[in-house]
């Protein structure tokens, strides 16, 4: 089987060394040898640890040349990766990618074109990195009806949040630490604003789901405005806080897919998921409830997930098999945030007043809201904070009361609000 590869970084470089040192079992598991004929860079004069003769900054003549057989895109983002894919799938040649912006943005298109030329489209490694998580949904968990999905799938976030709570740290500071560690880039926007996890649980909800979740139809907040306060409490309530992506169906049908930081309880599995590690829960009717952790980065896990792929392409060339891209069909009604109904968790900065407190409970009644637990502690002469733990409530609604509260004219102010998952709902 030959192949080339499409950038040689992190991931490109990672999945040559496993080819060269795991030569054996690859190609066992794959039954025909693998070839890399040619390695496609931007930087013609930067040092590599390989021989120089297999790489060019010509990446068309890659994706031209007759005798390669798959195409691995290890570049990232869409311009040039989208263009490579489209040539390769043109020429007839399969193709694995680690590219989640590429997948979320282009993968429905990109999967229907290889089905209809009957080649392999692979993108394991888009998601979760080293862990398995694409191929058990297109495959083992196929036959289920997939009612809600929650996973951890930014390493970098979950490493922040994990530090803030570990440490009673500020984002900002744990920000710095995981950018010197080299855990976040020096622009750190993709990550912790949600973005990345966006892209990934708009892949996850395209599988599980069978149709094409759009990344516009996904809402998106990230974890900036999480602080070391927002910590202690979740801590003193019983919670962890995480950034999830969530994808849940709801009863009319429609699909509802966010990415927001969310209290979880800490007996809930994902709670659990620390540090740089990535996760997936889900629920199927048939199945229960099944869990996926791993490492969801880095050159050796990333390697692993795409060799797997590079594999399962090798056996069915060895078959001369057709291509077995599975297509999502059309895109699925997906519902506004406001749609939602959840727990929420509320901190709320108050002025010392008498009656403040039941004013407070007063603006969340009146707009139906009903509280379920609530701790407080006092920040400054006059200054209180105050924490609210709602019973379920409408997404609308909540952002009614916090209208309410913010004018009262009173000075109280919400400093954050975080849904909650994993109270046993489905
Ligand atoms: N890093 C991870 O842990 C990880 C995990 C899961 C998925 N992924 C995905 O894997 C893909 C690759 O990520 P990475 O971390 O390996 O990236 P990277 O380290 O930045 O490497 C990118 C490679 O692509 C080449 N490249 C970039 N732009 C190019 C252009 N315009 N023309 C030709 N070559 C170009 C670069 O060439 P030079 O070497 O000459 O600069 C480099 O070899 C991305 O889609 C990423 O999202 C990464």
């Amino acid at each position: 089987m030959k192949v080339g590869i499409l950038g040689f970084g992190t991931v490109g470089s990672g999945t040559y060394r496993m080819l060269q040192e795991n030569r054996e079992a690859i190609e066992r598991n794959a039954g025909v040898s693998i070839e890399v004929v040619k390695i496609g860079i931007r930087d013609a004069a930067k040092p590599r640890d390989v021989a120089a003769e297999l790489f060019t900054t010509d990446l068309d003549s890659i994706v031209r040349d007759p005798a390669v057989e798959v195409i691995l895109e290890l570049i990232g983002g869409i311009d040039p990766a989208e263009k490579l894919v489209r040539q390769a799938l043109a020429n007839g040649k399969n193709v694995v990618t680690a590219n989640k912006e590429l997948m979320a943005k282009c993968g429905s298109d990109l999967v229907s074109i290889a089905r209809e030329k009957g080649l392999d489209m692979h993108y394991e490694a888009a998601v979760g990195g080293g862990i398995p998580l694409v191929q058990p949904l297109k495959h083992q968990l196929a036959g289920n009806d997939v009612l809600r999905m929650m996973g951890i799938l930014n390493g970098t976030t979950n490493f922040i949040l994990t530090k803030m709570s570990q440490e009673g740290a500020d984002f900002a500071d744990v920000l710095a630490e995981a950018q010197a560690l080299g855990y976040a880039e020096a622009d750190p926007t993709n990550d912790v604003d949600g973005f990345d996890t966006m892209y990934k649980i708009s892949i996850l909800a395209s599988i599980a789901f069978g149709h094409q979740v759009p990344v516009d139809c996904v809402y998106r907040e990230g974890i900036r405005e999480i602080s070391a306060a927002d910590m202690h409490f979740a801590e003193m309530l019983g919670y962890a806080i995480k950034l999830l992506g969530v994808c849940e169906l709801l009863p009319d049908g429609q699909l509802l897919v966010r990415v927001h930081p969310t209290l979880l309880p800490k007996d809930h599995p994902l709670a659990a998921v620390n540090g740089v590690y990535n996760a997936l829960w889900l629920h199927g009717d048939f199945v229960g409830d099944v869990m996926f952790s791993g490492r969801g980065a880095g050159a050796n896990p990333t390697a692993s997930a795409v060799m797997g792929d590079l594999i399962d392409i090798g056996r069915n060339l060895k078959i001369k098999g057709p291509g077995s891209a599975i297509p999502y069909s059309g895109p699925k009604p997906t519902a506004p945030i406001d749609c939602l109904e959840s727990r929420y968790y509320l901190r709320v900065k108050s002025q010392d007043r008498p009656m403040g407190l039941g004013q407070l409970a007063t603006c969340f009644g009146q707009s139906d809201v009903s509280i379920a637990a609530m701790e407080m502690r006092q920040l400054e002469d006059g200054i209180a904070e105050i924490v609210f733990l709602t019973h379920r409530s409408q997404e609308s609604s909540v952002r009614d009361a916090i209208v309410q509260i913010e004018s009262m004219g009173k000075g109280d102010s919400v400093q954050t609000c975080i849904r909650v998952e994993g109270d046993g709902t489905l």
